[in-house]
Protein backbone atom coordinates (compact mmCIF):
# COMPACT_ATOMS: atom_id res chain seq x y z
CA UNK A 1 0.00 0.00 0.00
CA UNK A 2 1.67 3.23 -1.33
CA UNK A 3 -0.30 5.44 0.81
CA UNK A 4 0.93 5.24 4.99
CA UNK A 5 1.09 7.58 7.34
CA UNK A 6 4.39 7.42 8.20
CA UNK A 7 5.54 10.74 9.23
CA UNK A 8 8.52 10.48 7.02
CA UNK A 9 6.44 9.33 3.95
CA UNK A 10 6.42 12.73 1.04
CA UNK A 11 3.16 14.85 0.85
CA UNK A 12 2.89 14.52 -2.55
CA UNK A 13 1.00 17.29 -5.43
CA UNK A 14 0.15 15.66 -9.04
CA UNK A 15 -0.02 19.04 -11.00
CA UNK A 16 -1.71 17.87 -14.79
CA UNK A 17 -3.70 15.33 -12.61
CA UNK A 18 -6.21 14.42 -15.29
CA UNK A 19 -3.96 14.51 -18.33
CA UNK A 20 -1.89 11.68 -19.94
CA UNK A 21 1.25 12.14 -17.95
CA UNK A 22 -0.90 12.48 -14.51
CA UNK A 23 -3.07 9.45 -14.70
CA UNK A 24 -0.14 7.53 -15.70
CA UNK A 25 1.66 9.12 -12.82
CA UNK A 26 -1.01 8.31 -10.08
CA UNK A 27 -1.19 4.33 -12.02
CA UNK A 28 2.88 4.43 -11.68
CA UNK A 29 2.48 5.30 -8.14
CA UNK A 30 -0.19 2.66 -6.99
CA UNK A 31 1.54 0.06 -9.09
CA UNK A 32 5.66 0.75 -7.99
CA UNK A 33 4.40 0.90 -4.16
CA UNK A 34 5.91 4.91 -3.93
CA UNK A 35 4.80 5.43 0.00
CA UNK A 36 3.28 8.88 0.70
CA UNK A 37 1.20 10.48 3.16
CA UNK A 38 -0.70 13.00 1.36
CA UNK A 39 -1.81 13.20 -2.41
CA UNK A 40 -3.24 16.51 -4.06
CA UNK A 41 -4.67 16.10 -7.22
CA UNK A 42 -4.29 19.62 -9.11
CA UNK A 43 -5.09 20.90 -12.87
CA UNK A 44 -7.03 23.64 -14.37
CA UNK A 45 -10.65 25.21 -13.56
CA UNK A 46 -11.90 23.35 -16.19
CA UNK A 47 -11.23 20.39 -13.78
CA UNK A 48 -11.08 21.74 -10.51
CA UNK A 49 -14.05 19.94 -8.41
CA UNK A 50 -13.64 16.67 -10.45
CA UNK A 51 -13.30 13.45 -8.11
CA UNK A 52 -10.40 11.14 -8.74
CA UNK A 53 -10.17 7.56 -7.02
CA UNK A 54 -6.83 6.35 -5.95
CA UNK A 55 -5.83 3.30 -4.22
CA UNK A 56 -9.30 3.11 -3.12
CA UNK A 57 -9.45 7.27 -1.64
CA UNK A 58 -11.21 9.48 -3.72
CA UNK A 59 -9.70 13.07 -4.17
CA UNK A 60 -11.39 15.84 -5.21
CA UNK A 61 -9.11 17.90 -8.08
CA UNK A 62 -7.82 21.49 -7.05
CA UNK A 63 -7.90 24.35 -8.95
CA UNK A 64 -3.78 25.32 -9.67
CA UNK A 65 -4.63 28.80 -9.48
CA UNK A 66 -5.00 29.24 -5.82
CA UNK A 67 -3.39 26.28 -4.61
CA UNK A 68 -1.13 26.54 -1.80
CA UNK A 69 2.24 24.34 -1.44
CA UNK A 70 2.91 24.74 1.79
CA UNK A 71 1.56 21.30 2.50
CA UNK A 72 3.52 19.81 -0.10
CA UNK A 73 6.72 18.14 -0.04
CA UNK A 74 7.24 17.14 -3.85
CA UNK A 75 5.48 18.24 -6.28
CA UNK A 76 5.03 16.58 -10.06
CA UNK A 77 4.20 19.00 -12.39
CA UNK A 78 2.75 17.74 -16.41
CA UNK A 79 0.63 20.97 -17.14
CA UNK A 80 2.83 22.63 -19.84
CA UNK A 81 5.58 24.67 -20.31
CA UNK A 82 3.73 27.91 -19.48
CA UNK A 83 2.17 26.62 -16.23
CA UNK A 84 5.53 25.67 -15.07
CA UNK A 85 7.20 28.83 -15.79
CA UNK A 86 4.74 30.67 -13.99
CA UNK A 87 3.40 28.21 -11.46
CA UNK A 88 6.71 25.88 -10.76
CA UNK A 89 8.38 28.82 -9.25
CA UNK A 90 5.81 29.83 -6.46
CA UNK A 91 5.31 25.75 -5.36
CA UNK A 92 9.51 26.30 -4.55
CA UNK A 93 9.00 29.56 -2.58
CA UNK A 94 6.73 27.73 -0.76
CA UNK A 95 8.45 24.76 0.38
CA UNK A 96 7.87 21.88 -2.39
CA UNK A 97 10.53 20.38 -4.53
CA UNK A 98 9.65 19.77 -8.12
CA UNK A 99 10.03 17.56 -10.75
CA UNK A 100 8.94 19.20 -13.65
CA UNK A 101 8.30 17.15 -16.96
CA UNK A 102 8.54 20.77 -19.14
CA UNK A 103 10.84 22.33 -20.85
CA UNK A 104 10.60 25.18 -19.36
CA UNK A 105 13.53 24.50 -16.63
CA UNK A 106 15.31 21.86 -18.24
CA UNK A 107 18.45 24.64 -19.55
CA UNK A 108 18.45 26.23 -16.36
CA UNK A 109 21.73 25.54 -14.91
CA UNK A 110 21.13 25.48 -11.54
CA UNK A 111 18.18 22.94 -12.82
CA UNK A 112 19.37 19.48 -13.15
CA UNK A 113 18.47 17.22 -15.80
CA UNK A 114 17.90 13.96 -15.06
CA UNK A 115 17.60 10.09 -15.94
CA UNK A 116 18.21 7.93 -12.93
CA UNK A 117 19.80 5.10 -15.50
CA UNK A 118 21.82 7.96 -16.98
CA UNK A 119 23.36 10.54 -14.39
CA UNK A 120 21.65 9.77 -11.10
CA UNK A 121 24.37 11.57 -9.15
CA UNK A 122 22.86 14.79 -9.71
CA UNK A 123 20.18 13.15 -7.19
CA UNK A 124 22.65 13.34 -4.32
CA UNK A 125 21.39 16.86 -2.76
CA UNK A 126 18.68 19.07 -3.14
CA UNK A 127 19.26 21.37 -6.44
CA UNK A 128 19.89 24.81 -6.03
CA UNK A 129 16.93 25.74 -8.14
CA UNK A 130 14.54 23.49 -6.01
CA UNK A 131 13.73 21.85 -9.62
CA UNK A 132 14.66 18.71 -10.95
CA UNK A 133 13.82 18.53 -15.12
CA UNK A 134 12.52 15.60 -17.01
CA UNK A 135 13.93 15.41 -19.99
CA UNK A 136 12.23 15.01 -23.94
CA UNK A 137 10.46 12.03 -24.01
CA UNK A 138 12.65 10.91 -27.83
CA UNK A 139 15.98 11.93 -25.70
CA UNK A 140 15.29 9.68 -22.65
CA UNK A 141 15.92 6.65 -24.69
CA UNK A 142 18.05 7.81 -26.74
CA UNK A 143 20.74 8.54 -23.59
CA UNK A 144 20.29 5.48 -21.83
CA UNK A 145 21.28 3.80 -25.08
CA UNK A 146 24.25 6.31 -25.78
CA UNK A 147 26.09 6.20 -22.54
CA UNK A 148 27.25 2.99 -22.54
CA UNK A 149 28.51 3.21 -26.12
CA UNK A 150 30.07 5.91 -25.17
CA UNK A 151 32.01 4.60 -22.21
CA UNK A 152 33.05 1.85 -24.60
CA UNK A 153 33.83 2.89 -27.97
CA UNK A 154 33.21 7.02 -28.18
CA UNK A 155 30.95 8.59 -29.77
CA UNK A 156 31.85 10.54 -33.09
CA UNK A 157 27.78 11.46 -34.28
CA UNK A 158 24.82 10.52 -33.67
CA UNK A 159 22.02 10.53 -36.68
CA UNK A 160 18.45 10.23 -35.63
CA UNK A 161 15.22 10.19 -36.84
CA UNK A 162 12.25 9.62 -34.49
CA UNK A 163 8.72 8.50 -35.13
CA UNK A 164 6.61 10.02 -32.37
CA UNK A 165 3.22 8.72 -31.01
CA UNK A 166 -0.03 11.25 -31.37
CA UNK A 167 0.04 11.19 -27.46
CA UNK A 168 3.00 12.89 -27.00
CA UNK A 169 0.57 16.02 -27.47
CA UNK A 170 -1.48 14.47 -24.46
CA UNK A 171 -5.58 13.30 -24.72
CA UNK A 172 -6.28 16.16 -27.29
CA UNK A 173 -3.63 14.78 -29.39
CA UNK A 174 -5.19 11.47 -28.83
CA UNK A 175 -8.54 12.13 -30.01
CA UNK A 176 -7.57 14.20 -33.06
CA UNK A 177 -5.71 10.90 -34.64
CA UNK A 178 -8.66 8.77 -33.82
CA UNK A 179 -10.74 11.49 -35.21
CA UNK A 180 -8.56 12.21 -38.31
CA UNK A 181 -8.18 8.66 -39.10
CA UNK A 182 -11.97 8.34 -39.30
CA UNK A 183 -12.89 11.06 -41.36
CA UNK A 184 -10.06 9.74 -43.89
CA UNK A 185 -11.18 6.13 -43.98
CA UNK A 186 -14.61 7.29 -44.32
CA UNK A 187 -13.95 9.80 -47.28
CA UNK A 188 -10.31 9.21 -48.79
CA UNK A 189 -9.87 13.01 -50.05
CA UNK A 190 -11.23 14.06 -47.18
CA UNK A 191 -8.62 17.18 -45.85
CA UNK A 192 -8.85 14.75 -41.89
CA UNK A 193 -9.31 17.05 -38.54
CA UNK A 194 -6.64 19.23 -37.76
CA UNK A 195 -6.88 21.43 -34.67
CA UNK A 196 -3.35 19.77 -32.80
CA UNK A 197 -1.54 18.86 -35.69
CA UNK A 198 -1.30 20.75 -38.92
CA UNK A 199 -1.63 19.51 -41.03
CA UNK A 200 -3.63 16.41 -40.15
CA UNK A 201 -2.12 13.08 -38.86
CA UNK A 202 -4.83 10.96 -40.34
CA UNK A 203 -3.00 8.12 -42.53
CA UNK A 204 0.06 11.05 -42.77
CA UNK A 205 3.29 11.85 -41.22
CA UNK A 206 4.19 15.14 -40.41
CA UNK A 207 8.49 16.24 -40.15
CA UNK A 208 7.47 19.17 -38.03
CA UNK A 209 6.95 19.14 -34.47
CA UNK A 210 7.11 22.25 -32.10
CA UNK A 211 7.85 25.56 -33.01
CA UNK A 212 10.14 26.30 -36.46
CA UNK A 213 13.48 28.30 -35.06
CA UNK A 214 15.24 30.18 -37.44
CA UNK A 215 18.02 27.54 -38.41
CA UNK A 216 15.29 25.65 -39.89
CA UNK A 217 15.31 22.85 -37.22
CA UNK A 218 12.51 22.75 -34.65
CA UNK A 219 12.53 23.03 -31.09
CA UNK A 220 12.18 19.38 -30.59
CA UNK A 221 14.82 18.56 -32.42
CA UNK A 222 16.72 21.55 -30.71
CA UNK A 223 15.91 19.68 -27.25
CA UNK A 224 17.09 16.62 -28.25
CA UNK A 225 20.80 18.15 -29.38
CA UNK A 226 20.74 20.36 -25.85
CA UNK A 227 19.63 17.81 -23.48
CA UNK A 228 21.91 14.69 -24.77
CA UNK A 229 24.62 17.17 -24.16
CA UNK A 230 23.83 18.15 -20.58
CA UNK A 231 22.81 14.76 -19.22
CA UNK A 232 25.58 12.91 -20.80
CA UNK A 233 28.19 15.56 -19.35
CA UNK A 234 29.28 15.96 -23.36
CA UNK A 235 28.97 19.69 -24.15
CA UNK A 236 30.38 18.63 -27.60
CA UNK A 237 28.57 16.08 -28.52
CA UNK A 238 27.28 15.83 -32.17
CA UNK A 239 23.73 14.42 -32.39
CA UNK A 240 21.53 15.93 -35.16
CA UNK A 241 17.58 14.51 -35.67
CA UNK A 242 14.69 14.45 -37.86
CA UNK A 243 11.48 14.52 -35.59
CA UNK A 244 8.39 13.41 -37.26
CA UNK A 245 4.96 13.04 -35.88
CA UNK A 246 3.57 9.77 -36.98
CA UNK A 247 0.13 8.07 -37.15
CA UNK A 248 0.42 5.80 -33.94
CA UNK A 249 -1.49 6.25 -30.64
CA UNK A 250 1.39 5.55 -28.15
CA UNK A 251 4.76 4.68 -28.34
CA UNK A 252 7.70 6.38 -29.90
CA UNK A 253 10.38 5.05 -32.26
CA UNK A 254 13.70 6.23 -33.47
CA UNK A 255 15.87 4.99 -35.86
CA UNK A 256 19.97 5.69 -34.65
CA UNK A 257 22.97 5.98 -36.39
CA UNK A 258 25.89 6.38 -34.56
CA UNK A 259 29.26 6.59 -35.31
CA UNK A 260 32.35 5.50 -32.83
CA UNK A 261 36.02 6.19 -32.63
CA UNK A 262 36.63 2.67 -32.75
CA UNK A 263 35.48 -0.11 -34.65
CA UNK A 264 32.20 -1.85 -32.98
CA UNK A 265 31.88 -5.62 -32.70
CA UNK A 266 27.75 -6.27 -32.63
CA UNK A 267 27.86 -9.45 -30.69
CA UNK A 268 29.55 -7.25 -27.95
CA UNK A 269 26.99 -4.36 -28.83
CA UNK A 270 23.98 -6.56 -28.12
CA UNK A 271 25.24 -7.69 -24.93
CA UNK A 272 25.83 -4.39 -23.66
CA UNK A 273 22.72 -2.90 -24.31
CA UNK A 274 20.85 -6.37 -23.30
CA UNK A 275 23.21 -5.61 -19.71
CA UNK A 276 20.92 -2.07 -19.07
CA UNK A 277 18.82 -1.54 -16.65
CA UNK A 278 15.26 -1.73 -17.95
CA UNK A 279 16.65 -2.53 -21.65
CA UNK A 280 14.98 -5.20 -23.58
CA UNK A 281 17.15 -6.29 -26.89
CA UNK A 282 14.39 -8.01 -29.44
CA UNK A 283 17.90 -8.95 -31.39
CA UNK A 284 19.93 -10.51 -29.28
CA UNK A 285 18.65 -14.39 -30.32
CA UNK A 286 17.54 -13.41 -33.53
CA UNK A 287 19.38 -11.08 -35.61
CA UNK A 288 16.91 -8.76 -37.17
CA UNK A 289 13.93 -9.17 -35.11
CA UNK A 290 12.36 -5.65 -34.10
CA UNK A 291 9.93 -4.06 -31.51
CA UNK A 292 7.15 -1.81 -32.83
CA UNK A 293 5.03 0.44 -30.60
CA UNK A 294 1.65 -1.88 -30.72
CA UNK A 295 4.33 -5.16 -30.02
CA UNK A 296 7.32 -4.26 -27.92
CA UNK A 297 5.43 -5.69 -24.78
CA UNK A 298 6.94 -4.45 -20.93
CA UNK A 299 5.84 -0.31 -21.58
CA UNK A 300 8.51 0.27 -18.46
CA UNK A 301 11.05 -1.01 -20.86
CA UNK A 302 13.10 0.75 -23.60
CA UNK A 303 13.22 -1.77 -26.51
CA UNK A 304 15.66 -2.12 -29.10
CA UNK A 305 16.15 -4.07 -32.30
CA UNK A 306 17.69 -4.32 -35.73
CA UNK A 307 21.18 -3.55 -34.30
CA UNK A 308 23.68 -3.11 -37.58
CA UNK A 309 27.54 -2.89 -37.53
CA UNK A 310 27.67 -1.42 -41.17
CA UNK A 311 30.19 -3.31 -43.53
CA UNK A 312 31.44 -0.55 -45.16
CA UNK A 313 32.22 1.06 -41.76
CA UNK A 314 32.62 -0.92 -38.89
CA UNK A 315 32.83 2.30 -37.06
CA UNK A 316 29.24 3.31 -37.55
CA UNK A 317 26.07 1.10 -36.74
CA UNK A 318 22.12 1.40 -36.67
CA UNK A 319 19.50 0.71 -33.89
CA UNK A 320 16.11 0.77 -33.76
CA UNK A 321 14.34 1.80 -30.64
CA UNK A 322 10.76 1.77 -29.28
CA UNK A 323 9.83 3.38 -26.17
CA UNK A 324 6.62 4.11 -24.25
CA UNK A 325 6.89 8.28 -24.59
CA UNK A 326 4.25 8.66 -21.53
CA UNK A 327 6.06 5.98 -19.34
CA UNK A 328 9.92 6.39 -20.31
CA UNK A 329 9.63 9.45 -21.31
CA UNK A 330 7.79 11.38 -18.67
CA UNK A 331 5.88 9.64 -15.81
CA UNK A 332 7.93 6.62 -15.28
CA UNK A 333 11.51 8.76 -15.23
CA UNK A 334 9.67 11.40 -13.24
CA UNK A 335 8.85 8.37 -10.57
CA UNK A 336 12.21 7.36 -10.59
CA UNK A 337 13.69 10.00 -9.98
CA UNK A 338 11.26 10.62 -6.87
CA UNK A 339 12.39 6.72 -5.42
CA UNK A 340 15.94 7.73 -5.74
CA UNK A 341 15.58 10.98 -3.79
CA UNK A 342 13.61 9.26 -1.26
CA UNK A 343 15.75 6.45 -1.13
CA UNK A 344 19.16 9.01 -0.34
CA UNK A 345 16.71 10.82 1.97
CA UNK A 346 16.58 13.91 -0.22
CA UNK A 347 12.85 13.85 0.20
N1 LIG B 1 2.46 13.07 -23.31
C1 LIG B 1 3.75 12.85 -23.32
O1 LIG B 1 4.26 11.88 -23.91
C2 LIG B 1 4.69 13.78 -22.62
C3 LIG B 1 6.02 13.41 -22.50
C4 LIG B 1 6.91 14.26 -21.86
C5 LIG B 1 6.46 15.46 -21.37
N2 LIG B 1 5.16 15.81 -21.50
C6 LIG B 1 4.73 17.10 -20.97
O2 LIG B 1 3.83 16.90 -19.89
C7 LIG B 1 2.86 17.94 -19.89
C8 LIG B 1 1.46 17.34 -19.87
O3 LIG B 1 1.31 16.53 -21.02
P1 LIG B 1 0.06 15.57 -21.21
O4 LIG B 1 0.41 14.75 -22.38
O5 LIG B 1 -0.33 14.91 -19.94
O6 LIG B 1 -1.09 16.63 -21.64
P2 LIG B 1 -2.69 16.54 -21.46
O7 LIG B 1 -3.18 15.16 -21.58
O8 LIG B 1 -3.22 17.56 -22.40
O9 LIG B 1 -2.93 17.02 -19.96
C9 LIG B 1 -2.67 18.36 -19.57
C10 LIG B 1 -2.89 18.48 -18.08
O10 LIG B 1 -2.51 19.81 -17.68
C11 LIG B 1 -3.63 20.44 -17.06
N3 LIG B 1 -3.62 21.87 -17.38
C12 LIG B 1 -3.67 22.43 -18.61
N4 LIG B 1 -3.67 23.77 -18.49
C13 LIG B 1 -3.61 24.05 -17.17
C14 LIG B 1 -3.59 25.26 -16.40
N5 LIG B 1 -3.62 26.45 -16.98
N6 LIG B 1 -3.53 25.15 -15.05
C15 LIG B 1 -3.52 23.95 -14.45
N7 LIG B 1 -3.54 22.77 -15.11
C16 LIG B 1 -3.58 22.83 -16.45
C17 LIG B 1 -4.85 19.75 -17.63
O11 LIG B 1 -5.91 19.91 -16.73
P3 LIG B 1 -7.47 20.05 -17.20
O12 LIG B 1 -8.07 18.68 -17.10
O13 LIG B 1 -8.04 20.97 -16.17
O14 LIG B 1 -7.49 20.61 -18.58
C18 LIG B 1 -4.34 18.30 -17.66
O15 LIG B 1 -4.37 17.75 -16.38
C19 LIG B 1 3.18 18.82 -21.10
O16 LIG B 1 3.97 19.91 -20.68
C20 LIG B 1 3.97 17.93 -22.00
O17 LIG B 1 4.86 18.63 -22.82
C21 LIG B 1 4.26 14.99 -22.09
Amino acid sequence: MPYVTDPTAPRIAVVGATGVVGTTLLQLIQDRGFRYRDLHLVASARSAGREITVEGRTYRVHNLDGFDFSSVDVAFFSAGGSVSTTWVPKAVAQGALVIDNTSAFRMDPDTPLVVPQVNSHELDARPVSGIIANPNCSTIPLVRLLKPVEERWGIRQAVVSTYQAASGAGYSGIDELRAAARSVLEDPESPGVSETFSPSLGFDVIPRIDRLLDDGFTFEEQKMLQESRKILGLPHLDVTTTCVRVPVVNSHSEAAWVECHNPVDRAELVELLAGQTEVTVHDRETVGAFPTPRTAGDPNQVHVGRVRVAGHNPRGFWMWIVADNVRIGAALNALQIAEVLTERGVL
